[in-house]
């Protein structure tokens, strides 16, 4: 990635900002003056507030660690050293929702002592114009090399009780749940991200970046008031075992006033390290079709017999499909050992080099590569991360001799090796392994069941994409019949902010014979507004190659970019709508995405996005008036329009429906 240079960095090394008897205060406030965190270290206990303007957003929240042995790192510090830098940078990413990133920030660094243990603990803050961040760091010093820690003891406490949007800890499957909107007080344990909605009208959103060799931080509340950090732990119940010097993942909470400030927030990446893979030409963007959607309808299995999916016949038909249609690649799911009998609690029995015998890897190869097609491998490891990891390096290689340069990862399964939660240090040491090994060979991971995303795209780009969301699939099977409408205009405002999702779209028929009692609930429409709505590098067109129709809607789902200039949401609210335009990193063409809940609506879009010198030719698929998610799905009209940045465009929403629109310059 390359950093811009016009980069200042102003260290001022100040002790003590004030200090009177054994009360001390320090803050630190954004580049715009806007946020202020102030830290106040009162009888040894250490605080930290947060306003932004004139409106408190944290009241005094607690800081700290509980270790093994007795080790009370929650109480009786003085400060010992205090420092101040600002940091000003614009860097540019291989890939993303934008190109040019800011990184602007003030800093705040308080160097901790224990009066009577003498034990040191140090606390990083940066403030962003959209935030705040900070970590820890447990300095290596005398009496303590390594360390367990049983409980960080971090709290956002806020003012009074407010609306959150949350799935909860541990409870379901994978982070896949449907998001539920209540005041704080009815929270469970939930994960992060969490979004909250304060009666003052800020949005906030709790969540961490640079999650490594740690726990994945989770929040529970006893009053609704104070949110508090629950790391996931081991089997054992330890949070994270360190060597010392460590430090934490940062803690992060976005402060907008509007929706859309959500998402144009860049603190989590900013909050990670810059790439250290240093040519990241072979990381490249694009779209896939796959075996797969008929596994989930169960036209297909996964393992071998009558029904087979990843035959070598039936991969070759998509390999042409994909050629045909301009798709980038062809995920093939089931082409190997391991699927038959129960393979969520027998993954060990997964062999990632060993094909079955009706999937002919050379003769697959060679005509995807003839075709200018790139297969997408599947490692799915029914949570066996010991098995993968003993295969991991042939795994790989094996792959990239074959010339695949994206596999997607899955982890299903109730716990990790049959005992560790997927969020858990042990977890997160797994998934690193993988993302750094796939690197080694040129590969970039699509990971399935993975741990909250938490911004390591930045520091390894090949990591492009993940599930972690209830996406699409459950529309196939899910005994609640599928995903609600509104599901996708809550995601982007929540899992999304945690980065790139795979929630593979594309669908042209909504329904399925074997499995009568669930639906794609959406309009046709809908579908490709999602294209621009949810964000990946990698974006799947999910349904089966027979069941596409040539028309202005697969066109559309054809051309849409998968890699961004620029990004901006236009009109939300959080459950009910959304409008996103984007501007295609190679061309100058703009993208606009609209979609609804269970209600219809109309819009008033403003193009003052698009560049004013120019004329578009808006191309735009919208609902027909008769249509619906559940009974006309399919109607949808095509029209085409000149349109310039001083107009505005008046959007009509299906139930369930959506709009989808190519602007291009003239
Ligand atoms: C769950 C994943 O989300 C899905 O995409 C995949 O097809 C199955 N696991 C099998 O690996």
């Amino acid at each position: 990635m390359k950093q811009y240079s016009h980069l200042i960095l102003l260290y001022v090394i100040l002790i003590f900002s004030s200090c009177a008897g054994d009360k001390g205060e320090y803050q630190v406030s954004s580049p715009d003056g806007r946020i202020k965190l102030k830290v106040e270290v009162e009888k040894g206990n250490v605080f930290y507030t947060v306003t932004k303007d004139d409106n408190t957003i944290l009241v005094p929240s607690a800081l700290g660690y509980r270790l093994h042995n007795n080790i009370d790192l929650t109480a009786n510090f003085e400060v010992v050293d205090v420092k101040h830098r600002s940091y000003n940078e614009t860097w540019e990413q291989p890939w993303g929702e934008r190109r040019l990133v800011e990184n602007k920030y003030d800093e705040m660094s308080l160097d901790l002592r224990q009066k009577k243990t003498g034990y040191e603990l140090q606390l990083i803050f940066r403030v962003f114009n959209d935030g705040i961040g900070f970590r820890y760091k447990i300095p290596s010093q005398k009496g303590l090399n390594e360390c367990v820690i049983l409980d960080e003891i971090t709290e956002f406490n806020l003012p009074e009780v407010a609306d959150a949007w949350w799935i909860p800890a541990y409870k379901e499957k994978f982070y896949e749940s449907l998001y539920k909107l209540t005041p704080t007080d009815e929270m469970d344990t939930v994960c992060t991200p969490v979004t909250l909605q304060t009666h003052d009208g800020h949005f906030l959103v709790v969540h961490e970046a640079n999650l490594t060799d740690y726990a994945a931080m989770n929040l529970f509340s006893r009053d609704g008031r104070s949110l508090s950090c629950d790391l996931t732990p081991w089997s054992t119940g330890e949070k994270v075992k360190a060597t010392l010097p460590m430090q934490s993942p940062w803690r992060t909470m976005i402060i907008a006033e509007t929706p859309g400030e959500l998402i144009s927030s860049n603190l989590m990446l900013n909050l990670n390290e810059p790439s250290e893979i240093d040519d990241t030409s072979w990381i490249k963007p694009g779209k896939y079709i796959g075996i797969w959607w008929g596994m989930h309808q169960k036209k297909y299995t996964w393992s071998q017999g009558p029904d087979h999916g990843a035959t070598t016949k039936n991969v070759m038909r998509y390999i042409d499909f994909a050629a045909a249609n301009s798709f980038d690649g062809v995920l093939v799911e089931g082409w190997n050992y391991g699927w038959d009998g129960d393979w969520t609690v027998n993954g060990d029995k997964f062999s990632f080099t060993k094909p079955y015998p009706d999937f002919d890897m050379e003769k697959i190869s060679q005509y995807a590569g003839a075709k200018g097609v790139q297969l997408i491998g599947h490692h799915e490891t029914g949570g066996a991360s010991q098995n993968y990891e003993s295969q991991m390096e042939e795994a790989f290689k094996y792959y990239r001799e074959h010339g695949v340069h994206v596999v997607k990862t899955g982890y299903v399964s109730e716990k990790l090796d049959g005992k560790e939660f997927h969020s858990s240090q042990y977890g997160v040491r797994h998934y690193r392994k993988v993302i750094e090994t796939a690197a080694k060979y040129q590969i970039m991971i699509d990971n399935h069941e993975p741990v909250m995303p938490s911004g390591l795209q930045r520091t390894f780009p090949n990591l492009m994409t993940q599930e972690g969301v209830r996406g699409q699939e459950w529309d196939a099977w899910s005994t609640d019949g599928g995903n609600p409408p509104e599901h996708t205009t809550v995601v982007p405002f929540t899992r999304g902010l945690a980065g790139p999702m795979d929630f593979t779209f594309g669908t042209f028929n909504f329904t399925n014979p074997v499995l009568p009692d669930t639906r794609v609930r959406t309009t046709l429409a809908k579908q490709a507004a999602l294209y621009v709505i949810i964000y990946s590098p990698l974006q799947m067109a999910s349904d089966l190659p027979e069941n596409y129709i040539q028309n202005e809607v697969f066109d559309f789902i054809k051309k849409v970019p998968v890699n961004w200039e620029d990004s901006r949401v236009l009109d939300a609210v959080i459950g009910d709508y959304v409008v996103t335009a984007r501007k295609d990193r190679d061309s100058e063409e703009w993208y606009c995405g609209a979609i609804t809940d269970e209600n219809g609506r109309k819009l008033e879009i403003s193009l003052d996005f698009l560049t004013p010198a120019y004329t578009y030719e808006a191309q735009i698929i919208s609902d027909e008036p008769k249509a619906d998610w559940e009974k006309h799905p399919m109607l949808y009209e095509y029209k085409v329009k000149q349109v310039k940045s001083t107009d505005s465009l008046f959007i009509h929403l299906a139930p369930g429906g959506g709009q989808a629109i190519r602007f291009i310059p003239e």
